[in-house]
C-alpha cells in the first residue's frame, strides 16, 4: 500500500484499462532503466480538461525530439485522455499524468531496433491552490545544473528533483535556477518577474520548459494591457522585481513574496498578479462552460 494513492483507480496501461494496484511493468523497461521517456500533466477541471492541444502538441514534440515512436493520431490521444476522465469516476478537478517510453529491449544504450513505446496512463485528483494566493509562496535562488535540453520534458527528472529537495532542505516552497547568472526556471514550474510594470519571461528555449501557461500568460497579459517581454533576466533583475510568479499546471499562477529570505517588492501578492490570477480563473471558467 503506497500512501495518497488508491489502488483501486483506473490506469491506462499498453492498450488495456486496469487498477493501479494490479498494473504492472518489465523491469526491462527503458524508462526505468534509462529514463527513457517522456511525460505530460494535462490539467482537468470538472472533468473537462483544460488546454489539451497545447498538452497534446507539446507530447508530439516531445516523443519527436527523443526519436519514440507516437503510436496515436492527436484525436486517438484526445479520446484517451476524455476517456480515461470518464472512467476515472472523478468529475472534479484532476489531473491526468501520460507517460510514454521507448518500450522494453535488452539493456543496450543505443536505441533498439524493434520496440513499441510503452504508454501510461493515470488520472488523480488535485486540490485547486487558494491559501497560496493569498500568503504566496517563499523561494531560494539555486544553480541551475540540470542538462542542456530541458526544453524536453523528459521523465529523467533527477536533476529537478534534486532542486526541489533544496527548497526542502531550506524549508522554503520553490527554488528559482539560474545559469551562468541568468534565470531559468523553478524545479517543476516557469518562473515569471515584473519590473516597472513590465511582465518579464526567459526566452522559449533548450534551457526551459515551455510551459503550456507560457502561451496562457502572454494571452492573458495582452488582455490585461500588460507588457509582456522575453528576454535573459539577470540575479540582480530577480532580486530587484517589483513581483515574482510562478505557472504549472496543478499551481496554476502564484505569487513568490519571499525570495532569498527577503520581501519581493513590499512582500504581498502585487497587481499585475492580482490581474493574472482573475484573467486565469476566467479562463477556467469558460473552458468548463464550453
Ligand atoms: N511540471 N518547467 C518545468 C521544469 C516543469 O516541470 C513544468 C511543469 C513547467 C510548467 O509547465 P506547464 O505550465 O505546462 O505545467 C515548467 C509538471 C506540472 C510536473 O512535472 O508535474
Amino acid at each position: 500500500m503506497i500512501e495518497g494513492i488508491d489502488p483501486d483507480s483506473i490506469v491506462y496501461l499498453n492498450g488495456d484499462f486496469v487498477r493501479l494496484g494490479e498494473a504492472k511493468i518489465s523491469v526491462l523497461d527503458r524508462g526505468f532503466i534509462f529514463g527513457d521517456g517522456i511525460y505530460d500533466v494535462v490539467p482537468a477541471y470538472h472533468g473537462k480538461p483544460f488546454r489539451i492541444d497545447g498538452h497534446l502538441g507539446r507530447l508530439e514534440r516531445s516523443l519527436a525530439k527523443v526519436g519514440i515512436h507516437n503510436p496515436f493520431s492527436r484525436r486517438e490521444w484526445e479520446k484517451l485522455v476524455l476517456d480515461m476522465l470518464a472512467r476515472s469516476g472523478r468529475g472534479g478537478d484532476c489531473m491526468v499524468y501520460i507517460q510514454v517510453t521507448r518500450g522494453v529491449a535488452k539493456r543496450d544504450h543505443a536505441f533498439p531496433s524493434h520496440v513499441s513505446p510503452s504508454i501510461f496512463i493515470m488520472v488523480s485528483p488535485f486540490k485547486r491552490v487558494q491559501q497560496e494566493r493569498e500568503a504566496g509562496l517563499k523561494a531560494i535562488a539555486i544553480e541551475d545544473e540540470r542538462w542542456l535540453r530541458c526544453d524536453i520534458k523528459s521523465v529523467s527528472l533527477l536533476g529537478n528533483v534534486l532542486a526541489k529537495q533544496q527548497a526542502v532542505a531550506a524549508g522554503v516552497d520553490e527554488v528559482i535556477q539560474f545559469r551562468d547568472g541568468f534565470l531559468t526556471e523553478g524545479a517543476s514550474c516557469n518562473i515569471w518577474v515584473v519590473r516597472d510594470g513590465t511582465l518579464l519571461a526567459p526566452m522559449r528555449n533548450n534551457l526551459i520548459l515551455e510551459g503550456i501557461r507560457y502561451g496562457l500568460m502572454e494571452e492573458l497579459a495582452a488582455q490585461a494591457g500588460i507588457a509582456f517581454q522575453a528576454r535573459q533576466i539577470s540575479c540582480e533583475e530577480v532580486d530587484s522585481a517589483d513581483e515574482i510568479m510562478m505557472t504549472s499546471a496543478t499551481k496554476e499562477v502564484l505569487p513568490i513574496v519571499v525570495f532569498n529570505g527577503q520581501p519581493v517588492g513590499d512582500g504581498r501578492p502585487g497587481p499585475v498578479f492580482a490581474k493574472l490570477r482573475e484573467g486565469y480563473d476566467k479562463a477556467i471558467k469558460a473552458a468548463e462552460q464550453a
